[in-house]
């Protein structure tokens, strides 16, 4: 008898995984999905992604280059035509100039998070990074062994980072520092003068700056600044965007990082270990995307805007809510404090008896605690269902 072969032996997991958090939008929406299968209306207001399709000559370019044989490897960093495409298109956005070889195109924007901390933070550095904030941040520096340092992104400053804040907090051993603007799940956004005051606050010290302008595009009030055009910074930071949010290209998994070009050939290395290389007819795309037709961002930021002021404006008459207007993105982050209710357990309740899914604030960070995320990436019918569902509920519970 073989018996024992049949035995399953326990899981033996690298300790690492102990330390790897979560998004807990896919943990909410695999609920909310659960609840829709037993017959439950949801709407589905957790996911951070836009509700439109991805633009139809984008769609059409990625058909095409399917059909034209672009179904092999690329190059690791990228297809060269791309490459100098998001070149030319950073270059004009954040006014510095930028090279084909500072680029490197990786499935999304997350994979720039984790190889920018992979390339340069070693264990026991201190990773600074805004809180409530995206959880992949604090999540990749725990595990990759660094000391995660949270600046509290406070209400009454707007949620944009104090810099008073963020200068207490640099000490020798801050490696790099996380900035995201516009910002999720907040919605704000970091001025031209905040951007300065950071960049004055970093000094010429060693510290490398992970520039999260995701959101760049979605932009409701003011105008994008980014570090990496302050003298002095662009050789210290790494811009994260992508494609996801921007085109509405979130299952095309796109992004890219701009960077130094030792840097890239590093961040490079790093995608030929782990993806080989970026989908390449969704690359072809990703040219048609920067160098076609640009309506359709632009018709779906006015879209956004136009939810972001309907949903704002009945957060604000539900009891116990009170909601900044967010000047980017296309999240609310109502301060729900005055329910009496903790974060969780509200966002729970409210999926489970008033079929509406949002995301508790402690899902991004401790900071997070009193506020509830609800993404505006939904119809304005589905939306105002939303408002009446909540205020309904506090009715009853409140
Ligand atoms: C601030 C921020 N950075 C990065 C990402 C990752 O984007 P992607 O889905 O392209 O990996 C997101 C997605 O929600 C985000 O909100």
């Amino acid at each position: 008898m073989t018996q024992g072969l049949t035995v399953q032996a326990e899981l033996r997991l690298a300790k690492r995984m102990a330390r790897l958090g979560t998004e807990t939008a896919f943990e909410v929406l695999a609920r909310a999905r659960a609840l829709e299968a037993q017959g439950k209306d949801v709407v589905h207001l957790e996911i951070g992604e836009p509700d439109f399709d991805t633009p139809p000559n984008v769609v059409e370019a990625g058909i095409d280059a399917i059909r034209q044989g672009w179904t092999h490897y690329t190059p690791s960093a990228g297809l060269p035509l791309l490459r100098e495409a998001i070149a030319e298109d950073v270059s004009r956005s954040r006014g510095v100039k930028v090279t084909p070889e500072e680029v490197v195109i990786v499935p999304g924007g997350k994979p720039t998070i984790y190889f920018t901390y992979t390339a340069l933070v070693e264990e026991g550095d201190e990773v600074i990074y805004p809180n409530p904030g995206f959880p992949i941040y604090e999540s990749l520096i725990s595990f990759l062994g660094a000391k995660p340092v949270p600046v509290h992104l406070r209400e009454e400053k707007d949620f944009r980072l104090d810099v008073n804040e963020l200068a207490d907090k640099i000490t020798d051993r801050t490696r790099l520092i996380v900035l995201n603007s516009p910002h999720n799940p907040t919605g704000s956004m970091l001025d031209e003068q905040d951007v300065l005051d950071i960049a004055a606050a970093i000094g010429d010290r060693d510290i490398m700056v992970l520039s999260d302008e995701i959101y760049s595009r979605l932009i409701f009030e003011g105008e994008h600044f980014s570090i990496m055009s302050i003298p002095g910074f662009k050789d210290r930071t790494i811009l994260l965007d992508g494609f996801s949010k921007t085109y509405a290209m979130t299952g095309w998994r796109m992004g890219y990082g701009v960077m130094r070009s030792d840097l890239a050939t590093h961040i490079t290395r790093l995608m030929t270990n782990s993806n080989s290389c970026t989908a390449s007819f969704t690359q072809v795309a990703g040219i048609e995307a920067l160098r076609g037709d640009q309506s359709s961002v632009d018709r779906m930021r006015d879209e956004f805007k136009r939810r972001r002021d309907v949903f704002v404006t009945g957060l604000n008459k539900i009891k116990g809510f009170s909601c900044r207007m967010p000047k980017g993105a296309f999240y609310t982050f109502p301060n729900i404090t005055e329910t009496g209710w903790p974060s969780k357990k509200l966002a729970d309740a409210i999926l489970q008896e008033a079929g509406v899914a949002c995301l508790s604030g402690t899902a991004f960070g401790d900071y997070g605690e009193g506020y509830l995320r609800f993404s505006v990436a939904n119809s304005l019918e589905n939306l105002n269902k939303a408002l009446d569902r909540i205020q309904q509920w506090t009715v009853k519970n409140l």
